[in-house]
């Protein structure tokens, strides 16, 4: 069995020394209490922190991502960034298609195909992340939407390669109100039948949406559910570590 990740997406949070002194505190933590033994973690900081929190693990097992990049390898985009841009500043994974940015900043999934492209061009691995509002829940959408917003990748030739998928319902987004257990093995039994059919059976599926200390051991033991994406509780040392911990021992349950 593969290790569970966890993967802290900071969002629009963290001036540069906020964030170096949390790097610095979360693998302070995991190499005490050896951690990355069974858990593979990525910190996604805001772009102009990427490279403090690069420096703040170099040498340790925690990855860098990032929270988005552009659809396009070059050129006169003004203010955006490629993703052969962040990979050269030391980043391994990228989030993509995150509901902020499929709400506030319409993307759509013609982008975020395009998106994913540029990502593996420049080897590094994307996380997409796809969930249903709750008007789509409450409508009995949640089957079609998380379908369709896997079209894309699942018809695509690089499928095989190495992607990550996270479930975000985005009700539970930022809500403190997280899915519950049931509706969480519904969703990732669904989506884990999609991938293998597609020959994408190496693909983890995360769960993401109020993840907190309290309720992780419950999530991770959940069947399919490969990890977690985490926003407010990956903000503070003792939260993030303590998640990172229920994931470990979720793992050494299971195995
Ligand atoms: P949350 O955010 O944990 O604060 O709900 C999760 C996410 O947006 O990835």
């Amino acid at each position: 069995m593969s290790l569970p990740l966890v993967v802290g997406n900071w969002k629009m949070n963290t001036l540069v020394w906020q964030a170096r002194e949390l790097a610095r505190g979360i693998r302070q933590h995991i190499e005490l209490h050896h951690f990355d033994r069974s858990v593979r973690i990525v910190l996604c900081p805001p772009f102009v922190n990427l490279t403090a929190v690069a420096e703040e693990l170099a040498g340790s097992s925690i990855d860098v991502g990032a929270q988005n990049c552009w659809t396009e390898p070059y050129g006169a985009f003004t203010g955006e960034i490629s993703a052969a841009m962040l990979r050269a500043i030391g980043c391994r994974y990228v989030l993509i298609g995150h509901s902020e940015r499929r709400t506030l900043f319409h993307e759509n999934d013609a982008m975020i195909a395009e998106k994913l492209l540029r990502a593996w061009e420049a080897e590094l691995v994307p996380i997409l992340c796809i969930g249903e509002t709750l008007q789509q829940r409450q409508l009995n959408q949640t089957w079609n939407v998380v379908e369709n917003q896997l079209r894309g990748i699942l018809s695509c030739q690089e499928r095989s390669k190495k992607w990550v998928c996270a479930y975000e319902p985005v009700w539970a987004i930022g809500t403190g109100i997280a899915a519950e257990a049931e509706q969480i093995k519904e969703v990732h039994e669904f989506i884990r039948l999609l991938l293998n059919g597609r020959g994408c059976s190496h693909v983890p599926i995360l769960y993401g949406g109020s993840i907190t200390p309290e309720n992780a051991s419950v999530i991770f033991s959940v069947q399919n559910v490969s990890g977690g994406l985490v926003g407010g509780a990956s903000l503070r040392v003792e939260s993030f570590v303590a998640i990172i911990e229920a994931a470990a021992h979720a793992y050494r349950t299971r195995s």
